[in-house]
């Protein structure tokens, strides 16, 4: 097995093959690291359906597309995420490169987007940045069905409006893309963390009800109940729950600003007919939270059941050394969207293969490899045999491929300038001459051009 070794130099590994099975002469097969994972196809055609769909709803809701690196420095996170949260104390991936500086693989995107949107001081464009995103996030968690190490992520950001009509449009936009994709049954919880004055004191208000209650709560609750009284409410501990359910609510706690911000956001969620369920204890494992938060839980997806996380984070830009800047976003868990779609059974993934060509003998092959060629150039997806082989095998393979349609060409078409059309589920066999197959098959298929 391939082993990573320290070797003397600073910060300096080689790579040192292990003695090989002397007996068998085989060596061990490596496999992916635990958390992560190989998407295949056909299973990838319907994640890349979803992602078609995203760019197509986004774009309409006039987003652009973002795309930040994968590695971040790890102050970004401290600072953006908050360092008393579960992300950065016990998930993230953090090494120290070789000149020693302390790098993250992304655990999240919105600090990303946010630290871009400084960078390049999007801010003098003027007006209000929309921004999306996809792509993988890495946070080391127990592995489970729907919670992986390596997951992905389809998310979206607003930058520079406080109007809680932005508030409501991108919830109205992550609903628009769900019902695209299949997924109708689901929960929108949402709920309001306030801003920094009104956290002031609800967070007094924690701390003296935590004073009596942490003694009896998980050490991890003990500590937080010092450092970062909020955190306590994403405690998962069973035991710790019925202490949870009585501490303060933070929706007590709002000053008339955001109060009166929340109810906008929630009568205009009434007035989109966009169904939703108040949720005070909803405070999510992010620091960066004012305002409105909301999640969309779905019951196909078991006990990992949250599909989508996002809200306000209107103190974020300051907070990485930006200008003050409003921002509001969400992100979509692929992984377990994709799992929802496949449950609501409304798109699968689908074999694209359109035609399989079988051809015969060494005269036919390269009239074969001729259509194959133009058949690809008009967008099917086609594909043959590159070894000769016979007929029976040929066809057994169209079939293995689930391709649309068989083409066989001998010499007898050849010779007569048609060739054979079948289609493989109906077996309606036609002659065609080459050049009119494309049209053919993209009446039958229903492509249009
Ligand atoms: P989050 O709630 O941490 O929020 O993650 C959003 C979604 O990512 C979750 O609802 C879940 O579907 C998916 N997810 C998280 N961890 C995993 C995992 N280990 N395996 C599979 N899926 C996972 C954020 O990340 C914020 N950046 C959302 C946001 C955007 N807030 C404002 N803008």
């Amino acid at each position: 097995m391939a082993n990573p070794r320290e070797a003397s130099g600073p910060g300096r590994f080689t790579w040192q093959i292990e003695a090989q099975d002397n007996v068998s002469n085989r060596v061990e097969p490596i496999r992916s690291v635990t958390g992560t994972r190989d998407l295949l196809p056909p299973d990838t055609s319907l994640w890349q359906r979803v992602e078609t769909e995203a760019h197509r709803v986004f774009a309409a809701y006039h987003y652009g597309e973002i795309r930040t690196p994968i590695l971040e420095e790890t102050a970004l996170f401290a600072r953006g995420v908050g360092t008393e949260t579960d992300i950065v104390m016990k998930e993230m991936y953090t090494f120290r490169d070789r000149d020693e500086d302390s790098l993250t693989l992304r655990p999240e995107a919105t600090a990303s987007v946010v630290r871009a949107y400084i960078e390049h001081s999007l801010y003098n464009i003027g007006g209000i940045q929309k921004l999306y995103y996809i792509g993988p996030m890495f946070r080391r968690e127990r592995p489970q069905k729907g919670r992986y190490r390596q997951f992905y992520q389809i998310g979206a950001e607003v930058l520079g409006s406080q109007n809680p009509l932005v508030d409501v449009e991108v919830i109205e936009m992550l609903v628009l893309f769900l019902g695209r994709v299949g997924i109708r049954e689901y929960q929108l919880l949402v709920n309001s963390v306030g801003c920094s004055s009104c956290r002031a004191a609800y967070l007094e208000s924690l701390r003296v009800a935590l004073q009596d209650a942490k003694a009896g709560m998980c050490v991890d609750c003990q500590r937080r109940a010092d450092t970062n009284p909020l955190r306590v409410l994403d405690c998962k501990v069973e035991a710790d729950q019925p202490i949870i359910e009585k501490l303060p609510m933070i929706i007590d706690h709002l000053d008339p600003e955001c109060r009166q911000h929340f109810e906008r956001v929630t009568s205009e969620l009434q007035a989109r007919g966009l169904a939703y369920q108040v949720t005070p204890r909803l405070v999510r494992g992010l620091d960066y939270y004012t305002r409105t938060t909301f999640e969309i839980t779905s019951g196909a997806l078991g006990a990992q059941n949250a599909l989508v996380g996002g809200g306000r984070y209107d103190g974020l830009s300051e907070m990485l050394g930006g200008p003050s800047t409003p921002g509001i976003g969400f992100s979509i868990g692929q992984d377990r969207l994709i799992l929802a779609v496949q449950a609501s059974a409304v798109i699968q993934s689908e074999n694209p293969l359109a035609a399989y060509i079988v051809w015969m003998g060494e005269p036919t092959l390269a009239p074969a490899l001729r259509l194959v060629r133009e058949l690809r150039a008009q967008g099917l997806s086609v594909e043959t045999n590159y070894d000769s082989m016979k007929i029976k095998k040929a066809m057994g393979n169209a079939n293995k491929l689930q391709a649309r349609f068989a083409i066989i060409i001998g010499e007898g078409e050849l010779a007569s300038g048609k060739y054979q059309v079948k289609n493989m589920a109906t077996s309606e066999q036609s002659e065609l001459e080459p050049s009119t197959i494309a049209e053919y098959m993209k009446d039958k298929l229903r492509i249009r051009n």
